[in-house]
């Protein structure tokens, strides 16, 4: 299937950066949010995305206008998704929310457009399984910031069919991604992986081990992760690490189980840079 137009469901973190990608990989692009101001505030960013892509070489001009030009914004679920292809979505990480969405992307959405999510590690077969079409809806899971990420991990729900995969993955590779196939598991790849790192990183902490700066020292410097552990995570929100090991420890067992001085961390109100501290200190930053 050709897809030229997307509609992208939530303008936040991931819906901007998923929109910026989608508009400069040629596609018609159009994004809508519950919240008026969440939609004004990506236009906003979006331009100034476009121009800091050009300020630094990163996109030429007439692909930044280009871009521009092919983006806009609906208030309505109806009004996005009415002559979209793809509909991408990337509102919070509730699963109701989410199934309540693909419910009713199925009644406004063409019969023959593809439903994707972007969840990071919620069940896809449980949207799909709220749409008269479960084999054409998807896993498109992007990382964060997106512009910059080269990953989509591309997730094959229950029912999802050959052909749906076959279009995610050609979609990612015209908005510049290199796409991996995963089968629906919790967490993925990524999420599952990321998940045991930072709770390895924490027990290790909790141990004495190594302080928390010579822990992320180590693993940039010896195994040439771009960020340490424990920075990804003040990134991230401890409380969201927490949530999501909480989910892998119930689905996947004793290996995930959330490691004691972690709890304590957001128990304490120590979530990280949204709180101005998490594992380290950002108050006078
Ligand atoms: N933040 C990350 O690093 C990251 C990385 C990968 C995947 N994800 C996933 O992407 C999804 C979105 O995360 P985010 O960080 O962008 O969240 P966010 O909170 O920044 O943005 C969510 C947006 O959705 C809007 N929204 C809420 N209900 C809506 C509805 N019914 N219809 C339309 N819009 C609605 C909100 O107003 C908000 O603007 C989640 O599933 C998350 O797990 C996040």
């Amino acid at each position: 299937m050709t897809v030229r137009s997307i509609a992208v469901l939530g303008a936040g973190i991931m819906g901007r950066g998923i929109a910026y990608v989608s508009a400069l990989g040629g596609f018609q692009t159009v994004v809508q949010d519950t919240s008026a101001p969440a939609l004004e505030k990506m236009s906003d960013d979006l331009s100034a995305m476009l121009e800091r892509g050009v300020a630094t070489g990163k996109v030429d001009d007439a692909a930044a206008i280009a871009a521009r030009g092919r983006l806009s914004t609906a208030r309505s679920l109806e009004d996005a998704v009415r002559d979209a292809d793809l509909v991408i979505e990337a509102v919070p990480e509730d699963i109701g929310l989410k199934v309540g969405v693909f419910a009713a992307l199925d009644r406004a959405a063409r019969p023959s457009a593809i439903l994707a999510s972007n969840t990071s590690s919620l069940s896809v077969t449980e949207m799909a399984a709220a749409t008269s079409r479960p084999r054409q809806v998807v896993g498109m899971h992007f990382f964060n910031p997106v512009p910059r990420m080269k990953l989509l991990e591309v997730v094959r729900a229950l029912e999802t069919g050959d052909e749906t995969i076959a279009t995610a993955c050609a979609v990612g590779e015209q908005m510049g991604k290199e796409c991996v196939v995963v089968r629906e598991s919790p967490g993925f790849v990524t999420t599952r992986i990321n998940a045991l790192i930072g709770n390895e990183a924490f027990t290790m902490l909790q141990e004495g081990v190594a302080s928390a700066r010579d822990i992320d020292r180590a693993l940039k410097l010896g195994l040439n992760h771009p960020m340490g552990p424990f920075e990804l995570m003040d990134l991230v929100g401890l409380d969201t690490r927490l949530s999501i090991l909480r989910f892998l420890h119930r689905t996947l067992g004793e290996k995930f189980r959330p490691c004691p001085l972690m709890e304590q961390y957001v128990a304490a109100g120590r979530l990280g840079r949204k709180t101005g501290r998490g594992v380290y200190d950002y108050s006078e930053s």
